[in-house]
């Protein structure tokens, strides 16, 4: 009996093992900069809290000039306050909308400390929310007069809609590594919010895609082509941002030039690794060199796994 079924695991065991190599034939490797890397699900959790930090810090200063701390005091690290942070000048839709996902990421990192192993206070980064680091990672930095996302709400909406996709394309691809159902379920409701406030901040961009962006004669259209293309080229793993309008081969099922809601061939949505996350957010194209809105870096494990094992790759 006791051998019969070690025959039977044993058959299964085979049949999982060859049918993974089927697939492998199947699926190309990706080229070695756009691997996963096999991080532990709190690593991924602490990372996740870095960039939901830097959004959340951004967005209630953004729409009504307080940050996390003040809303939830203790919830992150004191430390020096994010540099360049200011009101930003918006429309009252856009600000209430901007202060609601503000104050839905707070309850986020609060969900976050209580079902994973991490502690408050979190540990949080250094940021910086200036016009300029904003321009650099948008790549809208050689526009005359300086690109200012504080300026009005369709300049503010740009760098809302980049920041929102890196968040929910990190959450793809930390999603099969993550061990545990409570766990689990914690990223799926997370990244279900996420997804919504995405496609809340693109339909707003995609109401406006035909008008220009004061003061230049550049349309929405054409700005977030522009900062889609820098941080494709800047991730380094071909095409997950997209722009409001597309070619038709590049609509969904070939049929629209519409793309409100980005996704690959099939509609799904793309993922992103933390190293592209980094190479995009640092500006850098490269995830051991810091800048952008992370000037100093960050702090955690898979930052600092990045910077020793990883930079070959980075
Ligand atoms: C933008 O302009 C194009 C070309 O004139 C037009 O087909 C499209 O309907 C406009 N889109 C929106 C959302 O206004
Ligand atoms: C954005 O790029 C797509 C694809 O190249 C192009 O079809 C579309 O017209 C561009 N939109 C604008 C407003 O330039
Ligand atoms: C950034 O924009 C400049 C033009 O201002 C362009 O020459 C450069 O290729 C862009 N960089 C990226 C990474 O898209
Ligand atoms: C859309 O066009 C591409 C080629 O541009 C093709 O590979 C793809 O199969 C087409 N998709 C559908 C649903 O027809
Ligand atoms: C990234 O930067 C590091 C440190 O400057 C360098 O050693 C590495 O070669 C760079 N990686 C790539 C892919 O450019």
């Amino acid at each position: 009996m006791a051998s019969r079924s070690w025959l039977c695991g044993f058959v299964i065991l085979l049949f999982a093992f060859q049918s993974s190599i089927v697939r492998a034939n199947v699926l190309p490797l990706p080229p070695p900069q756009c691997r996963q890397i096999l991080f532990s699900t709190t690593d991924l959790f602490q990372f996740l809290t870095l960039l939901i930090q830097l959004r959340t810090e951004f967005f209630l200063r953004a729409s009504i000039g307080v940050g996390i701390n003040d809303i939830s005091p203790g919830l992150v690290q004191a430390g020096p306050a994010a540099i360049g942070a200011t009101v930003a000048n918006l429309d009252t839709v856009t600000r209430s909308i901007i202060e609601q996902i503000g104050l839905n990421s707070v309850g986020i990192l609060r969900a976050i400390v209580s079902i994973t192993t991490l502690n408050t206070p979190l540990a949080r980064p250094l940021v910086n929310l200036g016009a300029e680091a904003f321009a650099g990672v948008l790549n809208l930095s050689a526009l005359v007069p300086p690109f200012d996302i504080y300026s009005n709400t369709l300049s503010f909406l740009m760098a809302a809609n980049t920041l929102t996709s890196i968040i929910v394309t990190f959450e793809g691809a930390m999603a099969p590594a993550v061990i545990g159902n409570a766990q689990q379920e914690l990223l799926s409701g997370i990244s279900r919010t996420n997804a919504a406030e995405l496609g809340v901040i693109r339909g707003q961009l995609f109401a406006n895609v035909n008008a220009t962006v004061p003061p230049y004669a550049l349309t929405v259209g054409e700005l977030v082509n522009i900062t889609a293309e820098a941080v494709n080229l800047r991730g380094r793993c071909g095409v997950k941002e997209e722009g409001l309008v597309v070619a038709l081969q590049l609509g969904a099922e070939n049929r629209t030039r519409v793309n409100v809601v980005a996704g690959d061939a099939n509609s799904l949505g793309y993922i992103r690794t933390p190293l592209e996350v980094l190479r995009i957010l640092f500006g850098t194209a490269n995830a051991t060199v810091p800048g952008g809105v992370f000037p100093a870096g960050l702090p955690g494990n898979i930052y600092r796994l990045i910077q020793t094992l990883y930079v070959r790759n980075a």
